[in-house]
């Protein structure tokens, strides 16, 4: 599958981001007093009722927070209404088996690489460490990377990946980082081609500039992580998603939405996660 650019906007190519949807087998699973599946329909739903005619979605992990067949299922299932090919890759919280058994389809597809129109390439990087949370590159991972930025020196390049490649100012999620991502940063500065990194993980909306590429951070679908927090603490915004538009000269904007202040409130007495 090739993403093509939309052709109302000549060369710019919209994406949509949904991470960390953290799904369960039973309907009413919850993560902190937050039904996840509910509060994942309501972010398809929003996004329905907006106008952003993206191509894609990117789906950058932490789909399941249970492992089951039927969580991926519930995924599948809730982004068919979307009607675009949706890209995934695995979180620390996945089950690889189930994921590459129940969610490929026509919709879901599971690839390390896509050329994005004409000027643009996604690299789909893989930083689970199974059973724990941290992540980390191996050394084909970094190989990969490393080899797609030398293959299409002339394309600008977003770099998905679940965990965070530069430490968000919170103790407690900066120790579940990606443990090699000096490696990582080391492979983007042998080359010139690297605009923007893509992560879910952190369960925030961050935006930060690092050695020429923007290192970029959304919130869940379900659960926010208060931002600059040593200790575990919840945030009081709603669940969001995040729209991309990448254009031909290598420039991009970015927005995150949410849905309704208020809505999908977790316990705020949780002490851990
Ligand atoms: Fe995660």
């Amino acid at each position: 599958m090739k993403v093509t650019s939309n052709t109302t906007v000549k060369d710019t190519i919209k994406l949509l981001q949904i991470t960390d949807t953290h799904l369960f087998e039973a309907e009413d699973g919850s993560l902190l007093s937050v039904c996840t599946n509910e509060s994942f329909k309501a972010v398809v739903d929003a996004v329905q009722q907006d106008n952003f005619a993206f191509e894609a979605i990117l789906a950058t992990g932490d789909i399941s927070q249970d492992h089951t067949d039927a969580s991926y299922q519930r995924f599948a299932e809730g982004i068919l209404p979307l009607q675009k090919p949706c890209y995934w890759l695995p979180g620390n919280h996945d089950y690889k088996p189930s994921m590459s058994t129940v969610l490929p389809s026509e919709q879901i597809v599971q690839v390390e690489h896509e050329l994005l129109g004409d000027s643009w390439q996604m690299i789909l990087l893989d930083s689970q460490v199974e059973g724990v949370p941290h992540g980390r590159l191996s050394p084909q991972q970094l190989e990969l990377l490393d080899t797609k930025l030398a293959e299409y020196p002339e394309r600008h390049t977003l770099v998905l990946l679940h965990h965070h490649s530069l430490l968000v100012g919170s103790a407690w999620l900066d120790q579940h980082t990606l443990k090699d991502a000096d490696q990582f940063w080391q492979v983007v500065e042998r080359h010139t081609n690297v605009r923007a990194i893509l992560c879910g993980h952190v369960h925030q909306d961050m935006h930060k500039v690092h050695k020429g590429a923007s290192v970029i951070a959304t919130p869940s679908t379900c659960v926010q992580f208060k931002p600059n927090s040593d200790d575990f603490a919840l945030d009081s915004c709603s669940p969001g998603w995040r729209e991309l538009e990448l254009h031909a000269d290598g420039s991009f904007d970015t927005r995150v939405k949410r849905l309704e202040e208020g809505l999908f409130s977790p316990n705020f007495d949780s002490n851990g996660y």
